[in-house]
């Protein structure tokens, strides 16, 4: 369909195109609207705003739809694995099985870190947080990387993508280990890319972790499940800093700050934090939905809401589903399953969630999943940024492969001084 937008403004008429995506949904594109009327559009928080086109990663969120390149995320969940819906994410199409072995073998090849990269790992102070050490070390890998100028084929991004996706888990046990005082464990080869991390984080030098396969299929679901999320806070401030020509590694590192946020990323620490709380102080569920629903508690129901979501998130029911066989098969029993499912019935049926439109999102039921394969809490962020770098390295391609691509800048509408005369420091 090809349409326009009438708008008036100071009584004058313009027309401005619509744009339409596969899905059908439709968008104003009013990137001439400022050279036309002198007008811009102003929405604080971008909840109305397409910052760009994407093929990656579709979501209806009235309907609980996430596809990953027209893939539903029920069925990757239930028939595929992390590397391969990586893959897919990232080159736009489910890889062959030549192409998934060497994948695979490019992860394993390159999961070692440079041995001088190790030292770096002594320089934090011992209660660092792990979302500071991967940030920072993300960006110090780009120091041993070879130039920007080699991905300029697929085959280049294949090669810088490996490396990223195996180096950030390597990174991520390896600040684990530092911060718990014990030595760092090399990768094992033979092991495939969710039962090395394991591998990683639990052995020690005098003894092998048995990785069990309950964990690592746990591991994997919960990897996948947090590969792509399109524009949401950190893959905006990733394709934000790509679109100024940054590498690929400096832009990955951005993401990991976007993301450590506890209205973000960090919403999977503060679900357990809030839970444990609940246990610890024997707090009643009814007497803390009524208090996170005051408006002057500033308390949210951690693990509740979503901007897009407004109806239900799809990975929620997969990894609620996922929780339960994993305690049931481990025979564990997590008191604070019991209350995130008391806290989720009594939100679910009150009319302040019901009116607002909000439900469990990928948050509520993670940290359980992540509990139970022994991660410690401080790790969640980390997790979740192991799990969404394809999708960072993903929208990296979209702005570097796109020769249109313009740096991102943003306007805004001053609110400040007017033209204000400056005061001498004698006459102040
Ligand atoms: N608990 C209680 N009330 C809430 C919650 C919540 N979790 N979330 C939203 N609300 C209320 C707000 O107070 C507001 O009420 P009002 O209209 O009476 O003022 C209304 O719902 C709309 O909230 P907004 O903040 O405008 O919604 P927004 O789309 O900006 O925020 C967000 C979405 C940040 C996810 C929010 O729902 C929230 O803070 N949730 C808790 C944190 C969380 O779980 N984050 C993880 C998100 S998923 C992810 O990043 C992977």
């Amino acid at each position: 369909m090809n349409h326009t937008c009438r708008i008036e403004l100071d009584g004058r008429s313009y027309e401005l195109p619509v744009v339409e995506g596969t899905e059908n949904e439709r968008a104003v594109d009013i990137s001439s609207l400022r050279s036309h009327t002198g007008y811009i559009t102003l929405d604080d928080g971008y909840g109305n705003t397409g910052s760009c086109t994407s093929a990656i990663t579709y979501i209806d969120g009235e309907q609980g739809i996430l596809r990953y390149r027209g893939i539903p995320i029920e069925d990757l969940a239930e028939q595929s694995s992390f590397v391969e819906a990586a893959w897919l994410v990232i080159f736009g199409h489910l890889p062959t099985s030549t192409d998934r072995e060497r994948f695979s073998a490019l992860l394993t090849a390159n999961s070692q870190l440079p041995q001088s990269m190790l030292k770096h790992f002594d320089a934090f102070p011992p209660h660092a947080h792990p979302m500071a050490i991967l940030s920072a070390m993300i960006n110090t890998l780009s120091c041993h990387e070879p130039p920007q100028a080699e991905i300029t084929d697929d085959a280049g991004l294949e090669r810088a993508a490996a490396r990223l996706m195996s180096k950030v888990r390597t990174i991520a046990a390896a600040s684990y280990k530092a911060s718990i005082g014990e030595p760092v464990v090399y990768p094992r080869y033979d092991y495939r890319y969710a039962e090395n991390f394991l591998h990683m984080m639990f052995s020690l030098p005098f003894k092998e972790h048995e990785v069990t396969p309950e964990a690592a299929k746990a591991l994997n679901l919960f990897l996948l499940l947090h590969a792509d999320h399109e524009q949401n806070c950190s893959t905006s401030t990733v394709r934000m800093v790509a679109s100024s020509q940054a590498n690929l590694f400096a832009s990955c590192a951005a993401g990991v700050c976007a993301l450590w946020g506890p209205l973000h990323g960090g919403a999977n620490v503060a679900v357990i934090e809030m839970l444990q709380h609940i246990h610890d102080s024997g707090v009643n569920v009814t007497d803390y939905v009524k208090k996170v629903k005051s408006k002057n508690s500033r308390t949210r129901l951690m693990g509740f809401g979503h901007r897009v979501y407004r109806n239900f998130d799809p990975r929620s029911r997969i990894l609620k589903k996922a929780a339960d066989e994993l305690l049931s098969t481990l025979h564990v029993h997590d008191p604070l399953l019991d209350i995130a499912q008391e806290l989720a019935d009594a939100a679910l049926g009150d009319d302040y969630f019901i009116e607002r439109k909000l439900y469990p999102n990928v948050d509520f039921y993670s940290g359980t999943i992540l509990r139970a394969i022994g991660i410690p809490v401080n790790m969640f962020t980390v997790m979740f940024a192991i799990g969404r770098m394809p999708g960072w390295i993903a929208n990296w391609k979209e702005i570097h492969d796109d020769p249109s691509t313009r740096i991102y800048r943003p306007r805004q509408v001053y609110t400040g001084n007017t033209l204000t005369e400056f005061v001498p420091r004698t006459e102040r």
